[in-house]
């Protein structure tokens, strides 16, 4: 087991990437706190990894607010005596949106859930990591946060700033033994990109288009993703910092030219 007797916050943990990854460091036998606002989805979450032998803690959270990172970083030390790991998946997006047809409240509940959500846990949790001499972060980006995308302009707006908030604070943080990494998905199958794809006309339509812009020819699954950040807090990646993983079945590599 890769994480026995560490202690992990994961932020957006009670769906999608964060669900899976929660479960898989579960498995690995990580002490997992889930932290988000839906508190029927957090407990399911929680019971499940019960079931199978786990511990773990729901703590409702919004990433928006200081007070409930603060409390989250707070409540887990108080729980579990230590935390080790942070992984950041809390998320939104509001499908097709260019700038024009953006609302300063669509702006703002992006960045401030994307971005600013990230900095707050990172503000709360970094001191009970140095205080212990150690600590990994992975943030979550996206594709859209190496490249533009259309149709998502706060969305890769928010994905870039994720991208250098974790160059900086791996810089920062690295003299006090803090690994700080964030992954780039690619198209993931999970509640959110279902939302997406109902959006533009149901999964059978939009799958096949999705699946394309990857050369791999699909989309992942959460467990995949969840793989690559288990790696990336894991010793496995003792010597990686500050690094933007893409797990994105080569959508970022470079340009397709067909016929070629
Ligand atoms: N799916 C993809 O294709 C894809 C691709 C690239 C990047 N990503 C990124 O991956 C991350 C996870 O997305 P997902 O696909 O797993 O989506 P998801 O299933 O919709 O999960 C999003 C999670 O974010 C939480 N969340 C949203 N607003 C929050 C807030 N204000 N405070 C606390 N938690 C909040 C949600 O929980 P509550 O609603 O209960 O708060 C939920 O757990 C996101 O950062 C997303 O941008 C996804």
């Amino acid at each position: 087991m890769r994480l026995q007797g560490k202690v992990a916050i994961i932020t957006g943990g009670n769906s999608g990437i964060g669900r899976a990854t929660a479960l898989l460091f579960s498995q690995e036998g990580a002490k997992v706190v889930i932290a988000a606002r839906n508190e029927a989805r957090g407990q399911e979450t929680t019971a499940a990894i019960k079931r199978s032998g786990g511990e773990a803690l729901f703590l409702v959270c919004d990433v928006r607010r200081a007070i409930d990172c603060e409390r989250v970083a707070q409540r887990t030390v108080e729980e579990f005596s230590r935390l080790d790991i942070l992984f950041n998946s809390a998320g939104v997006v509001y499908p097709d949106r260019i700038v024009l047809d953006t609302s300063e409240e669509e702006w703002n509940q992006t960045m401030d859930v994307n971005a600013k959500g990230v900095y707050l846990m990172c503000k709360y949790a970094i001191p009970h990591m140095i205080e212990h001499g150690s600590g990994v972060i992975v943030n979550t980006a996206s594709v859209w946060g190496l490249v533009g995308g259309n149709g998502a302009a706060a969305y890769c707006a928010s994905k870039g700033a994720v991208v250098l908030l974790t160059k900086a604070m791996a810089l920062d943080h690295a003299h006090q033994n803090i690994r700080v990494n964030c992954i780039c998905p690619g198209s993931v199958d999970t509640p959110m990109v279902r939302r997406e794809m109902e959006a533009l006309g149901g999964a059978e339509k939009a799958r096949p288009i999705f699946a394309a812009k990857h050369p791999l020819n699909r989309i992942s699954t959460p467990e995949e993703v969840a793989k690559s950040v288990l790696f990336l807090v894991s010793d496995d990646a003792s010597f990686i910092t500050g690094a933007s993983l893409a797990v994105d079945g080569g959508r970022t590599a470079g340009e397709v030219v067909v016929g070629q």
